[in-house]
């Protein structure tokens, strides 16, 4: 699919369901290989970086199935090779293979990642980590390989609660004797549903919200495990901009809203009129609601979340008066700011700050998608624009939205993919 073609400011109508998080599932199959017994993982989202998994998991020799219909997930895996193939590099969700592979194999060997261009996507976080439990890296052409004769638990503190590293950690420690600390931790709903699945795995782990410490007391032989991982909360606020931008009134369903906390207090403090309950939000839509700007700051959780920014950004633009966005966790996450120029916003950029002029009519036009939640924001904003927008490489958004395209006609969308 090169292309989606859009006809924008229709109202929405109806409800949509969401999808199982994408940032839970890479994590939750990577825990799969931890044990040799039987996995079901349930709420699998099909997007393309599950698809993506699949690949490697079964090009390295994991017995692994997926049913779109069911979204259910089985993964038998006893031997598997340490050696990730060169399609690792075009997700970054494949990092958390490493913790997973090591553990068992006791060395892994892989390319370097890519992922989204938002930012360089180093692990150092991770390899320092890894270090402290006994892993040591060897350079080797140009593969880089990882070798873990004896791992140990140890005490890590983090310098950035980066939530991959977090992850990768907690998978490894898994298996390493003793009890291992992770200091200074991420503590995102998703790193949570990778503890709650390992913990139903006979792995002892305590998580502190508070100070955001981990402890991890590694087992030898972990048990399978049936596991529904938690809903996409991204895909939930993407939704409610959605509704909120055309003012239309729509049920948001399948989600966990005490996951969005920060988010909606941000979408209540602009002026959205919302009914929040426990699994859905319902958005009135109203004609004549004022919006208020805004200053927001992305954060770690439970701050604003950064993937969030991009589609909050288009929301802002139809906005009286200057909002401000200031992006604390990547260094490169406005590349969705220039597309959004060629459809009629005013927004200023000054190293992480953006300021964002509103409120201006968007009109539709060509567009060019660069990474999900970049490309997740234009979609919008054709939603939004009067007349006909088209989309490049909307493979991007595919890579995190499950069915997107048919969920937003169903919702009235006029949209040709
Ligand atoms: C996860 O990426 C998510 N991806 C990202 O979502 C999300 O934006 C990010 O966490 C922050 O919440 C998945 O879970 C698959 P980080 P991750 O390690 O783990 C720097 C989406 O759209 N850093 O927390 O890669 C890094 O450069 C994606 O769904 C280091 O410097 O993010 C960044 O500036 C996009 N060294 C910051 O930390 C490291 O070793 C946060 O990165 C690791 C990270």
């Amino acid at each position: 699919m090169k292309s989606i073609t859009l006809k924008g400011s229709n109202k929405l109508q109806g409800s949509v369901n969401v999808s199982g998080s994408k940032n839970a599932a890479l994590p939750c199959i990577s825990a799969a290989l931890l044990t040799k017994k039987p996995v079901l993982l349930r709420n699998i989202p099909n997007i393309s970086d599950v698809k993506m998994m699949i690949a490697i998991l079964k090009d390295i020799g994991v017995d692994i199935t997926y049913s779109r219909k069911t979204k259910e997930m089985r993964i038998n895996s006893n031997d598997f090779d340490s050696e990730l193939p060169k399609i690792t590099s075009t997700i970054r969700g494949s990092t958390l293979l490493l913790g997973s592979i090591l553990a068992i194999n006791k060395e892994v060997i892989f390319y370097n990642f890519g992922g989204c261009d938002i930012g360089n996507r180093p692990i150092d976080i991770h390899l320092k980590g890894f270090r402290k439990l006994g892993v040591k890296s060897i350079k080797n052409k140009n593969k880089n390989v990882l070798e873990s004769e004896k791992l140990k638990a140890n005490k890590i503190k983090l310098r950035f609660p980066s939530v991959g590293a977090t992850e990768n950690l907690i998978l490894i420690a898994s298996k390493a004797t003793g009890k291992t600390i992770i200091k200074n931790a991420a503590v995102e709903p998703e790193i949570l549903d990778l503890i709650n699945m390992l913990k139903k795995m006979g792995v002892t782990i305590n998580c502190y919200l508070k100070t955001r410490q981990i402890m991890i007391k590694g087992m030898q032989n972990l048990k399978g495990v049936k596991h529904k991982i938690i809903p996409d909360r991204i895909e939930a606020g993407t939704y409610i901009i959605a509704g909120a931008i055309t003012k239309s009134n729509i049920v948001i369903k399948s989600i966990i809203s005490t996951y969005l906390t920060k988010f909606l207090e941000i979408i209540k403090k602009i002026g959205i009129e919302i009914n929040v309950y426990d699994n859905k939000i319902h958005i009135f839509g109203k004609d004549n609601t004022t919006l208020n700007p805004i200053k927001v700051e992305t954060n770690i959780y439970p701050g604003f979340p950064t993937d969030l920014q991009p589609i909050l950004m288009t929301l802002l633009t139809q906005i009286n008066g200057t909002s401000i966005i200031k992006e604390n966790v990547w260094k490169d996450r406005f590349h969705h700011v220039k597309e959004l120029k060629k459809m009629g916003a005013e927004i200023t950029i000054n190293k992480n700050i953006a300021r964002i002029h509103g409120h201006t009519p968007l009109k539709g036009t060509n567009v060019i998608c660069t990474n999900i939640r970049g490309g997740a924001a234009l979609l919008i904003a054709a939603i939004k624009a009067k007349g006909e927008s088209k989309l490049l490489n909307p493979k991007h958004i595919l890579r995190g939205y499950e069915n997107i395209f048919f969920k937003l006609k169903n919702l009235g969308v006029n949209l040709e993919s």
